[in-house]
């Protein structure tokens, strides 16, 4: 696909109906962002989930509400950051989206990214943090190390889903909001960043 105009008109007008890939079939809608498009900070995580697929939001279900309120404990606000996901679809019985799906879905995603515009870019999860960050991402040795990926800066952690089903990842989790936080407000105050 060649998205080479960088509007949010083309992105729209070519998501619109997209049947790119095989995870076109079972949607009820394609997800695309919630939040702010001038963001500082732009949050990627992996796919749809069932509530998200029936309300057309992203991190709207159980996993989202806890996103919400440690997004509010570091400092941030869901209006003022950008969200989206890897793939745009639900994947059936939400499992990983496969290699091909991601990238036939990874140039609405750099177009996102391109538009937005972020200081910073935080992965949530293995799945967003492979595409973004490292292909051999290992969330637990890797998660709140900063990267430099052309002009962004890129931070992965762990998904709120994970926390979940491991409570005691919650601190680490926030943390590395605030480091988005403090990294973004740096990069605001035009001091050097030093990794
Ligand atoms: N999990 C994700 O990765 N994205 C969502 O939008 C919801 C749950
Ligand atoms: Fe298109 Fe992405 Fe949905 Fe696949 S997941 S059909 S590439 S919007």
């Amino acid at each position: 696909m060649a998205l080479l105009k960088f509007s949010w008109e083309s992105l729209y007008n070519e998501l619109n109906g997209c049947t790119k890939c095989r995870l076109c079939e079972h949607r009820s809608s394609i997800v695309v962002s919630d939040g702010d498009p001038h963001a500082d900070i732009l949050f990627i995580g992996e796919g749809p989930g069932r509530e998200e697929d029936e309300q057309g939001v992203p991190f709207v279900g159980m996993a989202g509400r806890l996103f919400n309120d440690l997004l509010e404990e570091a400092g941030l606000d869901r209006k003022s950051v950008y969200i989206c996901n890897i793939v745009k679809c639900r994947p059936p019985q939400n499992r990983d989206p496969f290699p091909d799906e991601a990238e036939a879905c990874l140039p609405y995603l750099r177009a996102q990214i391109a538009l937005v515009r972020p200081n910073v870019i935080v992965c949530l999860g293995r799945i967003a943090a492979r595409y973004v960050y490292d292909r051999d991402i290992q969330i637990s040795r890797q998660r709140g190390t900063i990267k430099k990926a052309g002009i962004f800066y890129v931070i992965p952690t762990y998904h709120p889903a994970a926390l979940l089903r491991r409570e005691e990842l919650t601190n680490d989790f926030v943390f590395d909001l605030c480091t988005a936080k403090k990294l973004n407000d740096k990069i605001k105050n035009g001091e050097d960043i030093i990794l």
